[in-house]
């Protein structure tokens, strides 16, 4: 069964600082989008690439892949977004077309997940599960707080789940395609993932190993991170 990748793009990347989308800032010399979706077309089972992109921001991306040189197994198809990660998601679902039995999310402010990590998610699907996340050990210890009134004041403490059991939780995320459809059709609220929504309808999500490398890019030190990652792999 082939594989589509919808890649949500469309948000400014508040946490970033002031400029450009966070998608189409540079890293190294090109576009944090650019590197995300050449991390999905390298993988040989990625047939279509569904991109999307900030609301007024399509034609600029639609001219970026034109631009960079991607693989010719691969087709692509631009979208705008919308106003939240969730809704920027369904819309590029509305434009899959129906020849995908898999279907893979990816955060374009994820660029530089490795291809080994794309593969070890599409095969967990191709072996039947209807939901895989790739997913990491923490370093830190979490506590629940009573969150505070306001910035910089105190935050009562409520528990502290066992480390050994918790994951940090990645992309690209991996669906049969009509599961994920339907928890899009179906679940509303604030879910900040979309194996979230498919764990709301009451279906079974499996964790696979995530990788280091597919870190978000959110505040201006993962920048630094990222471009120092990319030397290292001399891109
Ligand atoms: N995203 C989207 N549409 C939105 C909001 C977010 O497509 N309305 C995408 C982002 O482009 C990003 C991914 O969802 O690739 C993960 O979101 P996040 O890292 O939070 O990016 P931003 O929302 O852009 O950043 P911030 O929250 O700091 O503004
Ligand atoms: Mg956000």
């Amino acid at each position: 069964t082939r594989t589509a990748v919808v890649i949500p793009a469309a948000g400014r990347g508040v946490r970033l600082g002031p400029g450009a989308p966070k998608a189409l800032r540079a890293l190294n010399g090109t576009p944090m989008l650019i590197h995300a979706v050449r991390a999905m077309a390298a993988s040989r089972s990625v047939s279509l690439v569904v991109v999307v992109a900030p609301p007024d921001g399509a034609a600029e991306v639609k001219s970026l892949l034109d631009a960079h040189a991607l693989p010719e197994r691969t087709d692509f198809l631009v979208v705008p977004g919308g106003e939240s990660r969730q809704e920027s998601v369904r819309l590029g679902l509305d434009a899959l077309p129906p020849d995908h039995g898999v279907v893979l999310v990816h955060d374009a402010a994820r660029p530089l997940v490795p291809v080994d990590t794309v593969d070890a998610v599409i095969e967990a699907v191709r072996d039947g599960a209807r939901a895989v996340v790739p997913a990491l050990p923490l370093a830190d210890t979490v506590k629940e707080v009573e969150p505070a009134a306001g910035p910089g004041l105190p935050e009562p403490v409520v528990a502290t789940p066992e480390r050994a059991r918790l994951r940090a939780v990645q992309t690209p995320q991996g669906f049969d395609r009509a599961t994920l459809i339907r928890a899009h059709e179906e679940v509303t609220g604030d879910v900040t993932d979309d194996a979230g929504m498919v764990e709301r309808l009451g279906v079974e999500v499996v964790a696979v190993p995530g990788h280091e490398e597919a870190f978000k890019v959110t505040r201006p030190l993962d920048l630094v991170l990222a471009e120092a990652v990319l030397a290292r792999r001399r891109l």
